[in-house]
């Protein structure tokens, strides 16, 4: 990969070891991808935050980086959920989890990173068009890619955190034109109907497709939150980083795929791992809820309260959080939390004594299995929150 003078100068260590350190992680994929140059980026968006997934080794790592006074983001920088909020799991959680995961915290703060806390970064500000990012999250990835059109590869949390402190990206992959087009076309027999349907279609996409990149019929005039659903749960199974969903003449002649509705029915209910229908969580907000759905939550809770025995959690950014206190406070009132910063994945939910959950999010369905060794009841945010007043 070709470098500029400048850039072999951070590489050979001129402007410090942390930069280097990037650097080369850098050159590294570059040119295991065959990239031709770096290219400059607007922002950087970074996973591995959470010290449930993060482990010893990696916080190291962390650390040495943010030691260096060159440690320092060079672009907008934002990162993924952590282990736990402030308000609420914070007092529920062993201190040793908690200091474990204040290290983490503060070498993104000493870098100079925003400690936005989630997974959709693009609520706090949407890039624009065409910009070049390099984001960590997958589903955040499907989602710039897919529905704001802006251009990223899937960056792991190494790569994303490199290219936060070199301000560039390697030019490969999804940062090139024609890398951006649909190879196959997929039919739905029946238009899908609520969140979870979604979800599993992006489930079975995920499978299938492995990383080519669809077009999908029948989403053109779905919600961003039902696209923002399918997206994540297609990064889950798959390495797809993108979707098209307005249908363009000029495709086509491309293969296609059908999926059938028992297709749909069959992914929710292979979801569902639960033998009791009696949860001990119900976890809205993966990936984190929008201003749209913490309305949505907040008017159906509003003047009702959340049966005995049962944590709901909705989960957010602390940013929408703030924004939608008036609502926050509705669903607070019901009994209800509303988390900002966290999710049931990136967090202990076994150490709170929690076995079962309900979700309307099959990614956490597809993960809390292994990463939460709980069982999944996978239903639309309409039945989970009729369970949540009722069970
Ligand atoms: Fe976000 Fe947690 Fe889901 S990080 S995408 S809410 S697993």
């Amino acid at each position: 990969m070709y470098l500029t003078k400048e850039e072999e100068r951070v590489y050979d260590g001129e402007y410090g070891w942390a930069r280097q350190v990037c650097m080369k992680i850098l050159v590294k994929l570059g040119d295991l991808f065959g990239a031709d140059r770096l290219i400059p980026i607007d922002s950087a968006h970074i996973s591995g935050v959470s010290y449930k997934t993060m482990g010893d080794v990696a916080t190291e790592f962390i650390e040495a980086i943010a030691a260096d006074a060159n440690g320092k983001a060079a672009v907008d920088a934002t990162i993924n959920p952590q282990s736990f909020d402030a308000e609420y799991l914070a007092k529920k959680l062993p201190r040793e989890l908690m200091d474990a995961q204040l290290r983490i915290t503060r070498c993104f703060e000493r870098m100079g990173v925003k400690l936005s806390y989630t997974c959709t970064p693009y609520y706090i500000e949407s890039p624009h068009m065409g910009a070049h990012l390099a984001w960590a999250e997958s589903s955040a990835v499907v989602y710039a890619n897919s529905i704001l059109n802006a251009w990223t590869n899937r960056e792991g949390g190494p790569s994303a955190l490199a290219a936060a402190i070199i301000g560039k990206t390697p030019n490969y992959g999804m940062h090139k034109a024609e890398n951006r087009n649909p190879s196959l076309i997929v039919e739905l027999e029946q238009p899908l109907r609520e969140d979870v349907e979604y979800g599993a279609l992006g489930i079975l996409l995920g499978k299938i497709l492995r990383d080519r990149i669809p077009l999908i019929k029948g989403v053109e005039d779905a919600p961003k939150d039902m696209l923002k659903q399918l997206g994540a749960a297609l990064a889950s199974t798959g390495m797809t980083n993108m979707f098209h969903y307005r249908v363009n003449q000029r495709v086509e002649t491309l293969e296609k795929i059908m999926v059938e509705n028992n297709d749909v029915k069959k992914t929710v209910e292979e979801l569902n791992t639960a033998n009791s229908k009696k949860p001990d969580l119900i976890f809205i907000g993966c990936p984190h809820c929008s201003i749209t759905e913490i309305k949505q939550v907040a008017t159906y809770l509003d003047g009702k309260k959340i049966a005995n025995n049962l944590e709901v959690w909705v989960c957010t950014s602390p940013f929408i959080k703030r924004k939608t206190e008036y609502y926050v406070h509705k669903i607070e009132q019901s009994g209800a939390k509303v988390l900002a910063g966290t999710c049931a994945i990136v967090t202990w939910t076994d150490k709170l004594g929690i076995e079962t959950i309900m979700t309307n999010s099959a990614k956490t369905a597809h993960y809390a299995p292994t990463l939460n060794k709980a069982k999944v009841i996978l239903a639309s945010l309409k039945e989970c929150l009729k369970t949540a007043i009722t069970a």
